[in-house]
């Protein structure tokens, strides 16, 4: 059953975000879905309940699927449909339903296994695939990618961090570099602090390029 329902789910979600390229495309689940297999073994959290919070996590996206957020209406019907039981739905839509970062109102996971999700979600926003899906995001909505006198606002609330239509380069400073000290696991911690430094390596380039430091 576990094989089959994870095996389901992936054909669901992969048929889902087929036309999707906003950074957040089947390969991003693909990606926290391996990342957060990984954690959860590391970490002795329950593998299957995180592999489907991770497959999942993004099929009633705010910003994806406006229309299903509030109930989760996707993954309860794909899990209902699938023959899990209400207990488990209930678990895994509170997983998915804690995993976003929205500025200062982003919250700790309760459970251990979403602690796994909301890392391997985070993991793939920093590094070379965090800039590449940065700038992925910032083109597909028209955003700047630097502007010298636009200063990034440090600590949004949720609602301010919704509407920010900030540049690129501030979205850095904003959300990028914060989330490796708001991991919850030491495996992720140690996967994150690597790629924290390759992506200021990459600002501090970037900055010295434009202001002809170079
Ligand atoms: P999450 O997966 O935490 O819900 P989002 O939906 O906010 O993240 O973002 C998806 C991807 O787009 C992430 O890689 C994120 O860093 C990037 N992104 C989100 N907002 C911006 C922005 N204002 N500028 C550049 N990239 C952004
Ligand atoms: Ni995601």
């Amino acid at each position: 059953m576990n094989k089959e329902i994870i095996a389901r789910a992936t054909a669901y979600v992969k048929e889902k975000f087929e036309n999707e390229y906003s950074g957040h495309d089947w390969f991003h689940t693909l990606r926290v879905f391996r990342t957060a297999t990984r954690i959860a073994e590391a970490e002795g959290a329950d593998v299957v309940t995180v592999q489907l919070a991770a497959l999942l996590h993004d099929v009633d996206d705010r910003k994806l699927s406006p229309e299903t957020y509030a109930e989760q209406k996707n993954a309860r019907s794909f899990l209902a449909e699938n023959g899990v039981e209400e207990s488990v739905i209930c678990e895994i839509c509170r997983i998915i339903s804690e995993v976003s970062f929205v500025g200062s109102d982003s919250v700790v996971p309760s459970t251990l296994e979403g602690k796994c999700v909301q890392d391997a979600d985070r993991l793939d926003a920093i590094g070379a695939i965090g800039i590449a899906r940065a700038f992925a995001y910032g083109g597909n909505h028209n955003r700047l990618m630097y502007h010298p006198d636009i200063a990034p606002k440090l600590n949004m609330s949720r609602e301010e961090y919704i509407k920010s239509n900030s540049t690129t380069v501030n979205h850095f400073y904003e959300k990028l570099f914060k989330l490796t000290d708001m991991m919850n696991t030491d495996t992720a911690k140690q996967i994150a602090k690597e790629r924290d430094a390759y992506m200021k390596d990459f600002i501090a380039e970037f900055l010295n390029e434009w202001e002809g430091r170079k």
